[in-house]
């Protein structure tokens, strides 16, 4: 069984204005989400593309019930997000991390913030420590478990959300855009961290990103514009199209953008170059 499943989903905003009498008056509809299907086996690392408003968020708001859907359904592990009485077993199963982490710490110390999620699904404490301790060796912040949050970097903070995500054992994690606020540093590391958990603890990662250099680290790539999937692929299968990828206002990492330009010249390269090694390495047959 798919650990997740999308069916036809439709999303509408509905945009109201506000008027002097009580009732309020339907101002316009934005349909955010526009028939979306699509399955996502376990273990799977997906990463999220496309221009700024094409429903990337409204997508991953689905994932874990945090948005309903208009039309269509969306099921994890088999649950319909549309039962209410299914919500915690999904929250419990697909945990979702957003892009600021200053929006997400609870706790006033980092050990209290991560067992938030635990406690709240009703874990026995004595289990919460053991969760706490795991989740935070897990995203490399033990030195830090007595410590306050406000005094933490952005990467450190997002890697304690990462952790409060974890102590729920979750079997798939969203991320929606969780280095957008990071500096350099704070990005490798937060990307380390999604990369072991996929690699090593077989979670299945749904990953929002802009980052070319990101989107590399996912096997498989869903590109969204206006509200529907127009691409699936692999990486190379994705960044193979570039021409179609530019009519979507995304970039290409830049040796498949040099690979394509020196193509047009005539220089016999492959479709499919997404590094600069694999690039070095097909222009050095040519000397
Ligand atoms: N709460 C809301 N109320 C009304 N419209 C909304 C709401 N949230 C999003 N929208 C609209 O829905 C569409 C999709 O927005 P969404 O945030 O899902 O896109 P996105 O791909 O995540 O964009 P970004 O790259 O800017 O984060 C946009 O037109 C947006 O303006
Ligand atoms: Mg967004």
């Amino acid at each position: 069984m798919a650990i997740l499943d999308v069916k036809n989903l439709i999303h509408k905003y509905i945009a109201y204005e506000d008027s002097q009498d009580e009732s309020q008056e339907i101002k316009e509809e934005i349909k955010a989400i526009d028939d979306i299907s699509f399955h996502v086996e376990k273990g799977e690392f997906i990463a999220i593309l496309g221009r700024n408003g094409s429903g990337k968020s409204s997508l991953a708001k689905h994932i874990n019930g945090l948005l309903m859907p208009t039309e269509g359904a969306v099921y994890v592990k088999g649950m319909d997000t549309k039962d209410y009485r299914n919500l915690l077993n999904i929250r419990q199963s697909a945990g979702i991390v957003f892009q600021n982490p200053d929006n997400q710490i609870v706790g006033t110390i980092v050990e209290e913030d991560v067992a938030f999620g635990p406690e709240n699904m009703g874990v026995p404490s004595e289990d919460i420590w053991k969760r706490i301790t795991r989740a935070l060796e897990g995203v490399g912040m033990s030195a830090y478990k007595e410590a306050s949050p406000n005094h933490l970097s952005g990467g450190q903070k997002q890697r304690i959300a990462i952790a409060g995500i974890m102590a729920m054992e979750p079997e798939c994690i969203v991320l929606d855009e969780p280095t957008a606020m990071l500096d350099p540093q704070g990005r490798r590391h937060v990307l380390t961290l999604v990369k072991e958990l996929n690699q090593e603890k077989k979670i299945t990662i749904l990953m929002v990103t802009h980052h070319m250099q990101e989107v590399l680290l996912a096997d498989r790539i869903i590109v969204m514009d206006h509200g529907k999937i127009v691409m699936d692929g692999t990486p190379k299968e994705i960044f193979s199209r570039v021409e179609e990828l530019k009519k979507l206002g995304l970039e290409v990492p830049y040796a498949t953008e040099l690979a394509h330009e020196l193509r047009k010249e005539g220089v016999p390269l492959s479709e499919d170059i997404t590094t600069r090694e694999e690039l070095v390495e097909e222009l050095c047959q040519f000397v």
